[in-house]
């Protein structure tokens, strides 16, 4: 049995999620843009998923954007906002979507600041102060990192950003579904959702947004989406992503309680492995997530071996797989890149077990003991 422990590379379609999908598929297959009755079943289905994600992050339907994932919604988000060439501050531990669109932005004449984070993967206030003393025009900064599982405090850096005159984004694809996510409370103006991070299907996001920004469309055509995000809607996903995001919602604490309670088995017992290192051990976390490293084994070694036991965890950013190398999340974090190249991260997600974890765990455990058995032959 396959121990999948990479839920934020993409988690299993939930099937109460796949049954509201399938008449979407089968039947009712009219455009929503079509004033028919086909066509008004199809619109019918898209208002009830807007409804529902708008509740799992407190907003206001009105102000949902479907998109097709988190990787448009950032897009949309930094490129649409920034209307003519000024300056975007962005945070150094941003998913390569986020960080591709500002380095976009600024080869058309557009100041990139980076925001710098700490040793456990942080924002500080003078690293904010720092950022902000460029007058940026946008501030983009991640809820929660995607690979450490780091909480930002993004609230407070969106008060000192809006006080000093920006727009803010936040990308919450890897936070919401896993703790509570609330775009009023956050006081921004731009959050960024993906439905595949919380048991709905691929290829199916939104940018929730607030109406007082001036959002350029990145694709133009009909018009659908209130002119934020034209072409005809993918309304089997939209219905989906909907009702994940409802479940989301009524499940949040079970499976948070859940998560916490193997994420703790997996901590408790990787504690007593001397030489394994924990990333951002210290700080607020995701429930779900786990970033360490073996000293002297290879990540992507690591994965391997894991893979040949049908355990299923990732060397990094899934959405960064194309790249080899360090993780970049952990070299602005200051992390030596000799111990970023053994960074393996573990996410748990609502149906693993205790057995799943034990089982990595039994894995790092033989592969730590196969690497001394090596260094011994080595001398003799
Ligand atoms: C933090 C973060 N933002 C954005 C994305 C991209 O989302 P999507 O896969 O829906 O394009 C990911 C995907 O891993 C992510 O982790």
């Amino acid at each position: 049995m396959t121990a999948y422990l990479d839920h934020n590379a993409s988690t299993p379609i939930d099937g109460r999620v796949l049954d509201e999908m399938l008449p979407y598929l089968r039947f009712h297959y009219g455009n929503p843009s079509s004033v028919y009755r086909q066509g008004r079943i199809a619109r019918q289905a898209i208002e009830t998923a807007r409804q529902q994600v708008a509740l799992l992050v407190n907003a206001h339907p009105s102000q949902v954007v479907f998109t097709s994932g988190g990787t448009e919604a950032n897009n949309l988000a930094l490129k649409g906002s920034v209307v003519a060439p000024k300056c975007v501050a962005v945070s150094a531990v941003e998913h390569a979507s986020v960080l591709a669109s500002a380095q976009q932005l600024a080869i058309e004449a557009c100041q990139l600041v980076r925001i710098e984070v700490d040793e456990d993967g942080l924002i500080t206030e003078a690293a904010m102060s720092r950022a902000l003393a460029s007058g940026p025009k946008l501030v983009s900064i991640m809820l929660a990192n995607n690979e450490t599982g780091v909480i930002q405090d993004v609230a407070r850096w969106a008060d000192m950003a809006v006080s000093a005159g920006a727009l803010v984004h936040t990308d919450a694809v890897q936070a919401v579904g896993k703790v509570e996510v609330d775009f009023s409370a956050l006081g921004v103006q731009l959050l960024s959702l993906s439905s595949h991070k919380l048991y709905g299907p691929k290829g199916v996001g939104a940018l929730v947004l607030d109406k007082r920004v001036e959002l350029a469309a990145q694709m133009v055509g009909g018009g659908q989406e209130q002119g934020y995000r034209s072409g005809t809607e993918n309304v089997a996903a939209i219905v989906g992503f909907g009702k994940a995001a409802e479940l989301a919602r009524l499940e949040l604490q079970p499976r948070r309680l859940h998560t916490i309670n193997l994420r703790q088995r997996l901590l408790q017992q990787l504690s007593q492995i001397e030489t394994v290192a924990v990333f951002a051990g210290q700080v607020e976390c995701l429930p779900n997530t786990v970033f360490l490293a073996v000293p002297g084994i290879d990540g992507e070694a690591l994965l391997m071996e894991m893979d040949r036991a049908d355990i299923a965890v990732s060397s990094g950013s899934a959405c960064d797989s194309q790249k080899s190398g360090a993780s970049q999340t952990l070299l602005a974090m200051g992390v030596d890149e000799s111990l970023a190249r053994c960074a393996v991260r573990v996410s748990i997600g609502k149906d693993n077990t205790d057995q799943d974890v034990d089982a990595f765990v039994s894995v790092v455990k033989q592969q730590i003991k196969a690497l001394q058995e090596n260094a011994m032959l080595a001398w003799a």
